[in-house]
Order: structure tokens, then sequence, then C-alpha cells
């Protein structure tokens, strides 16, 4: 079951391990993980999913689409070059390890 690293705005990291096929979104709601509201309940219409993948995975995930592209304009902390929305990372067994930091707010 791969794992996924979350790390929040105050240094602290959460590790949880999510079933393939599963969204990093659905890792931390799932699991407790504060810090990612997903009001939306990845459908893709919220934004308060964001996170921002650190750059030694940022190659191994699908790129943004047109709709993920407009919702990250409206994310509470400021967009990077690095910033998704979680509930469209799609977790595999390649991602085992993925990490990802948890923005200061989704509001
Ligand atoms: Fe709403 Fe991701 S959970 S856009």
């Amino acid at each position: 079951m791969p794992r996924i690293i979350f790390r929040d705005a105050d240094g602290g990291i959460r590790e949880v391990n999510v079933d393939a096929g599963r969204s990093v979104m659905l890792g931390a709601t799932m699991n407790g993980v504060p810090g990612i509201d997903a009001d939306c309940g990845g459908t893709l219409s919220c934004a308060t999913c964001h996170v921002y993948v650190d750059e030694a995975w940022a190659d191994r995930i699908p790129p943004v689409d047109e709709v993920e592209n407009d919702l990250l304009e409206n994310v509470a902390c400021e967009r990077a070059a690095n910033s998704r929305l979680s509930c469209q990372i799609l977790v595999t067994e390649d991602l085992d390890g993925i990490t990802v930091d948890i923005p200061e707010r989704q509001y």
C-alpha cells in the first residue's frame, strides 16, 4: 500500500498509507491529516485541497488539466509551480513515498 508523506506549514510530518487508486486528498481526510479541507469531496469544484508537491515527485504525476488549472487560480495561499489539487493526484504503487506540503490555510 503506497505511503504518502504530508508536511504541514509548521514542519510537522504525517505519514499515511493509502490504497492505490485513491487520491492524495483521501489519504489525508481518511487519516485525519489536518489542513486539507476538501469541501467538495473531490469533485473538483472547491480548491480547498491545495498542496505543494515536492519537486522530486512533480514529474511523476499527470499534468494539470484545464479545470484544475482554473481552480488553482483561486487557492487561498500563493500558487506555485508545484501547486496541485490533491484530489486530482491518484496514488499508484509508483508514487510510494510521494511527499506534499500542506499550505498554511485553505481559505
Ligand atoms: Fe474540492 Fe479537490 S476536494 S477541488
